[in-house]
């Protein structure tokens, strides 16, 4: 028997990110083939045109699984009912501004629309936030929502970081990335964060990836310094390399992630690995409660039993991973307190 519509609220939607995700989620990617969905597209006046336009097309595709499409420029009538929301419209950066106006920019998107969510979405919904700066956009968000949501239920995607990193390893061990397991992405979705396979391996014989590393690279020294000079750097700041060479920002992997995201909270991360995701802190690894910080998360779904994303704990962190997460985190700290004093975390 197939199973209840789940009605999923796309912000932006008339957008590209937008519209890289809809027809995807219309076909199942995101839920599976037997999860029929409703879709919301929220959108500013001058984007409406466009989500109308994308709804058109999502009718032309006749998706089975797809019950109706919803477009509006009203955040009430978006959220109403809302299981999943996924944030994606944001102010982008523009010549001249500075990171706090765009803090202060996102701050009048991410806050009325956590209200929103806090007074109509469901009582399970659960939230990821897209658009940057990702990780304090969800913590405006979750902060506005409360107390009607509980603040575990926001989330912001680093997803694309990880696969970022996966592919990076894949390519220099000449690997499937599905052989690739336990990548760790820490702190912001930002040029700060710290993709770290400390703890990762190959599959097949539980190959540590840095033992895969030094043979392929020459020994271990080269592969650390492969690791500090290039992994690193180019995953770190992939975004503006994409942005350099395809003259807009990353669209289609982005949507891939943000479907990753959803479908690993929803339906469970494979059995024995994990992957990353930005979370509420609450103290884990010393980072500071209440902050939406990317770590190491698993999955058991969203259902009686499952709760979504929780912390992968006690991993080790030598001083070099330490202080590349503190320095991370210290940026996020900066980003809550420009925000804090612009009066929206409460
Ligand atoms: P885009 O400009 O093509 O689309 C954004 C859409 O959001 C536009 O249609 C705009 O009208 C709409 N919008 C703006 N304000 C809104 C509001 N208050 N309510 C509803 N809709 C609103 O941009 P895009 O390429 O789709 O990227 C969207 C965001 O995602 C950007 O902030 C980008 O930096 C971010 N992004 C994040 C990641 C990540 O990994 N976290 C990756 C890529 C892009
Ligand atoms: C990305 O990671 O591709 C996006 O967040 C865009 C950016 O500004 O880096």
């Amino acid at each position: 028997m197939a199973s209840a519509p789940t009605t999923v609220t796309i912000t932006g939607g008339g957008g590209q990110i937008g519209y890289a995700l809809t027809f995807r989620i219309a076909a199942g990617d995101m839920l599976g083939p037997d999860r029929p969905v409703r879709l919301r597209l929220l959108e500013i006046p001058q984007g409406m045109k466009a989500a109308e336009g994308a709804a058109l097309e999502l009718q032309d595709c006749a998706f089975p699984q797809l019950i109706d499409v919803d477009v509006t420029d009203d955040p009430l009538t978006a959220f109403n009912g809302a299981q999943i929301a996924m944030l994606v419209g944001a102010r982008p950066r523009t010549a001249g501004m500075e990171r706090a106006d765009l803090l202060a920019a996102n701050a009048g998107i991410f806050g009325p629309q956590g209200k929103a969510i806090g007074a109509v979405a469901a009582d399970d919904v659960r939230v990821v936030a897209v658009g940057n700066p990702a990780n304090t956009n969800a913590l405006i968000a979750a902060a506005s929502a409360a107390p009607h949501v509980p603040a575990d239920r926001f989330t912001a995607l680093t997803r694309l970081d990880h696969n970022r990193a996966v592919g990076q390893l894949a390519e220099v061990l000449r690997l499937g990335p599905d052989r690739i397991e336990g990548v760790a992405i820490w702190g912001n979705h930002s040029a700060s964060q710290f993709p770290d396979v400390a703890h990762a391996v190959v599959d097949e014989h539980d190959t540590m990836v840095i033992d895969a590393l030094a043979e392929r690279l020459g020994g271990r020294d080269a592969a650390v310094r492969w690791l500090d000079d290039t992994f690193i750097p180019r995953v770190a700041k992939r975004g503006a390399e994409i942005i350099e060479v395809r003259g807009s920002s990353s669209v289609a992997s982005a949507a891939n992630a943000a479907i990753d995201h959803v479908r690993d909270e929803q339906l469970g991360t494979p059995h024995r690995t994990w992957t990353s995701a930005a979370v509420v802190s609450r103290g884990e690894y010393g980072v500071p409660e209440g902050l939406v910080c990317s770590f190491p998360v698993r999955s058991k779904g969203v259902h009686a039993h499952g709760e979504g994303y929780e912390i992968v704990e006690g991993l080790d962190l030598d001083d070099r991973a330490r202080a590349r997460i503190d320095a991370s985190v210290a940026e996020l700290v900066a980003e809550r307190d420009a925000v804090r004093a612009l009066g929206v975390l409460g």
